[in-house]
Order: structure tokens, then C-alpha cells, then sequence
């Protein structure tokens, strides 16, 4: 039945116009909770026009019955989950309650009572997918989780279907609003303490921002992510994780005055049929289109052998911007159950990859070093690269500081392994004082020009 057709009256017919409910339990109404039940409820005969069905939130699950909610958003609480789960009229759970117990529990219990699952839930996605969507293939249903990845941005769905008759090649990007906001900040000048309280102040970071500023949170999101887009299932512990605490505001001056902005990059490869995925801190290009993204803005770019690249980007968290991406999901859902179809949405990861050896993996290096001035130290630090087979593609030195020279260093790519093994013979030097946190370059091919 086509969804949008009229009746003689202008009216719309189907499920829609016969006053049929497609019941949801929402499980949490915090932040991307009240953003979906205020949705649902404001665009009301849009979202029904679209999924073809009344859509109404029955109850939603709470810690806190008695907390002060927002005024948009009046729904009936209940503090048991059971009363949401054990509803034989409730046909879809959203899990937007976030960590993973007792999420985790209450979604395989949803799952074996036959209810479909949406989630933004990258924690639990990045961690136990292969668990969920087992669970979801024996009892016959979808789970949904656009939000998980990007907030608002839709991504998941086009690596599953729009792009799925591509070979992906590489998923990078900026994938976490907090960190790319300190960054911005820290770009101005401002240092990394003061750029957190800002972000705590503008209500981006959490009290607790450890996840975000340590790459955790976009550890979880680029795993998802690569286990689409490789068809192989990657755990956020398989992602090689460097967080951005450790950058100085001079970090990022000396990477702009080199024609590069910093930006914790979140990076997913296959090379020779292994997996590469990192998030890093890097150096991109100023002309590279990520550089442009600024704030609390996300953006990812995806290859494919067939369509090149393509960019995704828009707000990457916040209530209406998640609860739109969730919304999406629930209409999807609608959809599904109308047509009788069901595990539409099943597990992707059809194959076991290896994953590369970080230290096999090949990158270009940005390093701020502190060694002593005095004669032969130049030559001592260039002879600590060249014995590790790293070939240097830029060296500036031309500030003191308090305790001496202060030397930049960006490499032609090399291994890892390579590179570590030259910051180890830099560290026992008695003229090395400080080596600051490396950054990779991403996106800019001149420092390989020349090279052989
Ligand atoms: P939040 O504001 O902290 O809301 C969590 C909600 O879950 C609250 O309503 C809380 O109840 C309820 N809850 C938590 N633990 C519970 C428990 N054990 N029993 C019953 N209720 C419980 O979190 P959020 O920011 O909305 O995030 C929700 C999920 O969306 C997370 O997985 C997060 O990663 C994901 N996400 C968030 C964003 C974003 O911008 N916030 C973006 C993308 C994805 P009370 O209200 O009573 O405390
Ligand atoms: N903490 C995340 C960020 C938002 O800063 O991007 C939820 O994914």
C-alpha cells in the first residue's frame, strides 16, 4: 500500500488513518529520550504519514520518577522495567538509557519477548554486537542503531544499503563533538584545561569527559563503523586508541603554521585483507575537507571502490539532532512490521579478518621534541631516525625554550615499529628533555613526493 495515498475526502487511508498505534517503551528520557518523545509528538501526523502508523510512546523507564523533566515531553514513567518489557502491546523498546548494564540485560530480554530493538547505544553496539544481533536472528527481529554512531548524521544506514555495492576501502573521520571542540578551542590558544571547562560549561562534555578525551568514545563508534564496513566483526578493544590530553596549544600552532589543522581522527582500513583501525590525534591539510569541521561538528568520509568518496557530516550528539536519528529507526521499524518482514537489519560481519599489527601499519609522523642546545645534538637526533630506517620530510628548529631547543619533526611515512623504535633511542639520550605527544599526518601526499 503506498503509504502516502488519499482517501476521496483528502484524507489519509491505511493503518494511519484507521487509528491503529504502534506502541514503543522508551528505556531512559534523559538527554536523546525526552529529544524522541518530544519528536514523536511534535511532528505527530508527519511521523504517522511516513511510517503508515500512529506511533506513541506507552511508558518510558526512569532511575528517577521524580526528577524535573522537560515540559515538552509527557509521557508515563515507571522505574520497573518490566512493566515495559512484560507489555505485550509494547512492540518496539528504545534503549536510550546508555553503559551497558543494565542495558545490555533488558535488550536480550526485549529480544527473546520478540520486540524489536532501536538503540543509540555505542557502548553496548562496540562491545557485545555480535551477542545482540545473535539474539535478534533467533528471535526474528531488528535491532536499529543509527544514533550509536554520529547522533544525528545518518551513516549506518547508508554503509548497510546505499554504499552496500561498494568495497569499502577506508571510514575516517571526526567522530566525537567533544574532543573536536577542545580542539577547535585549543587551536585559538586557549589551553587544554580551560578548552574542557568550556566544554563542560557549554554543556558538551560530560562531568566524567574520560571516555571522549582519551579516544574511548570514538574508539566505540569507529568500530562499529569498521565492522560494517569490512564485514568483519571489530570490538572497541581491537581499536589502537591515543586520546588528545596530552597536545599543548603549541602543538597546534606549529601544525598551522605548517599548513595543518589537528583533529582526533577516528581511522578504519583494509590493507591486504587485514584491518587497520586507530584513533589518533593528526595532522590533516587545511585544504582537506575535515579540516573545515569545526566545533562540536562531526563529519566522516567513506571510500568506496565504485562511488570514490563521500562525505557525512552535521551534528554529531545532542537531543533533537540524536533524537532525530532515532525517530528515523522507530519509522523504519514501522515499516518492517507493516510489510511483515523481519531480520531486515541483521549482523553484517560475514567473515573473520586479521587485524594489521599496529606497528606494521604505515604512517607519517608529526613530533615536538625538547633536547639540549649544543653542538651535535642536531646531528644525534637526525642519526637516531636514519639508524631506525625513518626518513625525515621536515625539521624545524627555531625557538628556545626554558630548557633548550625546541625541534618539529614531520616524517615520510613509515612503520610504526620504525618509528617507535627512533623515539626509544631519543628518550635514552641524556640530551633529550621532553618528547611530546606524536600526531600522525593524514591526507597530504607531498611529504611522499620524492620519496623512495
Ligand atoms: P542521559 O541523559 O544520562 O539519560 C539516561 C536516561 O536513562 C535517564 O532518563 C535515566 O533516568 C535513565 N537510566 C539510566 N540508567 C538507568 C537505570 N539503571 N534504570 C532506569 N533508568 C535508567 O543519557 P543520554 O545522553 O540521553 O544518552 C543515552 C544514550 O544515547 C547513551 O547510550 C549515549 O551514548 C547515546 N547517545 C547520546 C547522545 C547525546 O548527545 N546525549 C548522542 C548519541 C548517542 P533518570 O532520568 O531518572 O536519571
Ligand atoms: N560524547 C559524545 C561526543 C556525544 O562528544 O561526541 C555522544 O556520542
Amino acid at each position: 500500500m503506498c503509504l502516502y495515498c488519499k482517501d476521496k475526502d483528502g484524507g489519509l487511508v491505511g493503518d494511519y488513518k484507521n487509528g491503529k498505534y504502534l506502541k514503543i517503551g522508551l528505556l531512559g528520557l534523559g538527554t536523546v529520550g525526552s529529544g524522541v518523545a518530544q519528536l514523536l509528538a511534535a511532528n505527530e501526523d508527519h511521523i504517522a504519514q511516513r511510517a503508515g502508523v500512529n506511533i506513541k510512546v506507552k511508558q518510558a523507564l526512569v532511575r528517577d520518577i521524580n526528577r524535573v523533566r522537560p515540559m515538552d515531553c509527557v509521557v508515563p514513567l515507571t522505574t520497573r522495567a518490566e512493566d515495559i518489557l512484560d507489555d505485550p502491546e509494547t512492540q518496539v523498546i528504545v534503549e536510550v538509557m546508555g553503559g551497558q548494564e543494565p542495558a545490555f540485560t533488558y535488550i536480550m530480554e526485549a529480544l527473546k519477548r520478540g520486540k524489536h530493538v532501536v538503540t543509540a547505544n555505542k557502548d553496548l553496539l562496540a562491545n557485545y554486537g555480535k551477542e545482540l544481533f545473535a539474539a535478534a536472528k533467533e528471535a526474528g527481529v531488528d535491532i536499529y542503531f543509527e544514533a550509536s554512531v554520529g547522533g544525528g548524521i545518518p551513516i549506518i544506514r547508508p554503509l548497510k544499503d546505499s554504499l552496500a555495492g561498494n568495497r569499502i576501502e577506508k571510514v575516517y573521520g571526526i567522530v566525537n563533538g567533544t574532543t573536536n571542540y577542545i580542539l577547535s578551542q585549543m587551536d585559538q590558544g586557549i589551553t587544554y584545561e580551560a578548552a574542557l571547562q568550556q566544554a563542560k560549561e557549554n554543556g558538551f562534555a560530560e562531568a566524567d569527559p574520560s571516555a571522549d578525551v582519551l579516544g574511548l568514545d570514538a574508539a566505540r563508534k569507529i568500530a562499529i563503523l569498521a565492522s560494517i564496513a569490512f564485514g568483519a566483526r571489530v570490538r572497541a578493544a581491537d581499536v589502537t586508541c591515543v586520546g588528545i590530553k596530552d597536545l599543548e596549544p603549541l602543538d597546534l600552532a606549529y601544525a598551522r603554521e605548517l599548513g595543518y589543522k589537528v583533529k582526533l581522527l577516528a581511522l578504519a582500513q583494509e590493507i591486504d585483507g587485514a584491518v587497520d583501525v586507530r584513533v589518533r590525534p593528526a595532522l590533516l591539510p587545511h585544504h582537506h575537507p575535515l579540516a573545515a569541521v569545526d566545533g562540536v561538528l562531526n563529519a566522516i568520509m567513506v571510500q568506496g571502490d565504485a562511488v570514490g568518496e563521500v562525505m557525512f557530516s552535521g551534528q554529531g550528539a545532542g537531543r533533537m539532532p540524536t533524537a532525530s536519528a532515532v525517530v528515523g529507526d522507530i519509522i523504519e521499524v514501522a515499516h518492517n512490521i507493516s510489510s511483515g518482514v523481519k531480520g531486515r537489519n541483521g549482523c553484517t560481519c560475514f567473515a573473520a579478518k586479521p587485524f594489521c599489527p599496529p606497528h606494521k601499519v604505515r604512517s607519517s609522523y608529526f613530533v615536538r621534541l625538547e633536547v639540549q642546545d649544543k653542538p651535535g645534538v642536531m646531528a644525534k637526533v637526525a642519526k637516531a631516525f636514519g639508524d631506525a630506517g625513518v626518513s625525515l620530510w621536515s625539521v624545524i628548529q627555531k625557538r628556545q625554550t626554558e630548557r633548550g631547543a625546541e625541534i618539529v619533526i614531520i616524517t615520510h611515512p613509515t612503520q610504526g615499529q620504525n618509528f617507535d623504535q627512533a623515539l626509544s633511542a631519543l628518550q635514552s639520550f641524556p640530551e633529550t628533555f621532553a618528547i611530546h605527544q606524536p600526531m600522525i599526518v593524514e591526507g597530504d601526499e607531498a611529504y611522499v613526493a620524492g620519496h623512495h
